[in-house]
């Protein structure tokens, strides 16, 4: 035996790999001087022939300790256990006739081991590596290495670099430049809380972490740089769910002298290059642009799944002519009633599915929701009385129904309706199984109201950022009635998931004062927190524009997974816990006096 040393492994010694675990194949067969390294992933011990499935990320090559090869290096090999990690030398040989592996690309040889070292042993893992036995996630992530080691999920991270170098080579070929914008930075106003940072020199000041470089990629079009990208970490304090994470990453991006359509080219072509060599799936361009008005009117949402239609059908003229006193009194005092037709869904939605998406409406805001069923004798429906025959006519005609179809309608105020009718859409189309994983259904969202009224605080909030500039037609409404100002912004949203967002930005100092005072803002305020910003926009800043791609959101839609954390390699759990590093943790009472701080509560 070579290299022992105090401890009870070998040390590598000056072995040097030859080949991977993935990489010999049939014409290796006759090798002799060969050399693997790697983890046990399975070993079946036969008594005179030892088996040893030997694992790194290229792949698995199966080993076999053999007396008539070496006794010695046999011998050691029955300690061997899953997980230990081992390097090897020995000959490549076919194997035996019917003894071939198809399922794996090694599967036609092996490695008759003349000497075998143990690098390193292991505790008994708590979960197995190798197979499918899952362990709870809260065990998968204290012990993530051991997960990353899975073949299944380390394939996810090779396609998360592939998809990232994809990017950054087609940015790089356009033009764009990589540059670093500082994380111990000042807040910028995308709508969360900050993660802070107290500073030691300046006692009682904090740095706020970045939640999107936003107002440096802007200072950089200042800066003459023209095209920016930047893949990098954002930081947001949010209530976390499956597609959000505390720190997550962007592929942002910004551009001068450009205007909406130059920007979104530049994000179709990306997708392309991304969709087409990562899974071979071809987008056609231009994607499909609908406006904010219409997908909320037809969506009952801004962010639309459109893999499949569904639409919704404004029937509160018809409605109100019918004898019912609910639709009559919702369309009286302002409101309307939407349906939609759920192809092919009367015989899906018993009674009791019926019952439960008007529960579903309850807990999202409605009174409930309205049916038809489509029968050969005509409706069946508890309005059915209600509704004269040409009515009924008429709403057939209006939503293209045909025998076996199922109308759904909610009556109540126009907002509720579109949320609740968005919500029951969705539901729908999962139950009747209309939703494919791999679809892809694009759309940009335009024409967003420049500002959202937030009822809380009885105040104009910037739907988008604060730096979005508005619709050059809408300006002079800035003041008289602000609710109805456009902003040049865009979403780009795919199956329902909001992946990116962006705008033209002001490039104005007095617009930008003028949008900051109506978001109530005042000078002295906004000073504090941009007031660089508003000095730079002084300084010859050219009109400019970009967008930012939530990476992690398409790394998880382009591999078919439903939470970010599947790709992330050390997420966090929806209490912003590490449990891997049992971050956040106290820190010691002495770095506390250093910073000045104290912990009450
Ligand atoms: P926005 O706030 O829309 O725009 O963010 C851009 C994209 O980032 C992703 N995203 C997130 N992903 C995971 N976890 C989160 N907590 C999270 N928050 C956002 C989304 C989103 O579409 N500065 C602007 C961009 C610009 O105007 O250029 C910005 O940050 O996919």
């Amino acid at each position: 035996m070579t290299g022992s040393t105090v401890t009870d492994v070998d040390s590598m010694g000056t072995w040097k790999r030859t080949h991977d675990c993935g990489s010999l194949r049939a014409g290796d067969a006759g090798k002799k001087e060969v050399i693997l390294m790697g983890w046990v992933n399975s070993r079946r011990d036969l008594g005179n022939l030892i088996f040893v499935d030997l694992r790194d990320r290229w792949g698995i090559t199966q080993v076999v300790f053999d007396p008539n090869m070496d006794r010695q290096c046999h011998e050691r090999a029955h300690v061997l256990r899953n997980e230990w990690v081992i390097a090897v030398r020995g000959k490549v040989s076919m194997r035996a006739d019917g003894q071939e592996n198809p399922g794996l690309p090694t599967g036609q040889i092996e490695l008759k081991a003349t000497e075998l070292r143990i690098l390193n042993r292991t505790h008994t893992p708590p979960f197995q590596v190798d197979g499918t036995v899952d362990a709870s996630e809260t065990l998968r992530l204290k012990y993530r290495y051991l997960e990353l080691r899975r073949p299944d999920v380390f394939s996810l991270f090779l396609k998360r670099h592939q998809i990232t170098s994809r990017i950054r080579t087609y940015l790089n070929d356009k033009g764009f430049l990589e540059v670093e914008t500082p994380v111990l930075t000042k807040s910028t106003p995308e709508g969360a809380r900050d993660y802070l940072v107290p500073s030691r020199i300046n006692r009682g000041m904090f740095y706020a972490l970045p939640q999107s470089p936003q107002l440096f990629k802007q200072l950089l079009m200042i800066g003459g740089f023209d095209r920016y990208y930047q893949i990098v970490k954002c930081f947001r304090d949010e209530d976390l769910r499956a597609d959000r994470q505390p720190e997550f990453t962007q592929v942002d991006v910004e551009m001068s002298f450009v205007d909406e359509d130059a920007v979104m080219r530049i994000f179709e072509g990306m997708m392309q290059a991304v969709f087409s060599s990562v899974i071979g799936y071809d987008i056609p361009v231009p994607i499909p642009r609908i406006s904010y008005h219409d997908a909320m009117e037809r969506f009952g949402t801004d962010r639309p799944d459109m893999r499949f239609a569904m639409e919704f059908n404004d029937i509160s003229d018809i409605a109100k002519r019918s004898s019912f006193n609910i639709f009559k009194g919702v369309v009286d005092s302002g409101g309307k009633v939407k349906a939609i037709c759920v192809d092919g869904g009367a015989q899906v939605f018993s009674r009791k599915k019926l019952d439960a998406l008007s529960e579903l409406a309850a807990a999202n805001g409605a009174k409930g929701i309205s049916w038809i069923k489509i029968t050969d004798k005509g409706w069946q429906s508890p309005l059915n009385r209600f509704f004269k025959e040409e009515d009924r006519a008429e709403i057939d005609i209006r939503l293209g129904v045909k025998q076996g179809d199922l109308i759904i309608m909610v009556a109540d105020e126009p907002d509720v309706v579109n949320t609740v009718l968005g919500v029951i859409r969705l539901d729908v189309a999962g139950q009747m199984d209309l939703i494919r994983k791999t679809d892809y259904a694009f759309v940009w969202v335009t024409d967003f109201p420049m500002f959202e009224f937030n009822n809380t605080e009885q105040r104009l909030e910037a739907m988008h950022h604060p730096f979005t500039s508005p619709v050059d037609d809408d300006l002079p409404l800035l003041l008289s009635k602000p609710e109805a100002v456009r902003a040049r912004a865009y979403d780009l949203v795919i199956n329902g998931t909001e992946i990116g967002g962006g705008s033209i930005r002001i490039h104005n100092a007095s617009i930008q004062e003028k949008i900051l005072d109506i978001l109530g803002i005042s000078r002295e305020k906004a000073r504090q927190k941009f007031g660089f910003l508003l000095e730079a926009l002084r300084y010859g800043a050219p009109p400019h524009g970009g967008m930012a791609i939530g990476l992690d959101r398409l790394v998880a839609m382009i591999l078919g997974v439903d939470s970010i954390r599947e790709v992330i390699a050390f997420p966090k759990t929806t209490s912003a816990a590490c449990l891997l590093t049992e971050a956040p943790s106290f820190v010691e009472e002495e770095q506390l006096k250093e910073l000045g701080l104290k912990v009450i509560g």
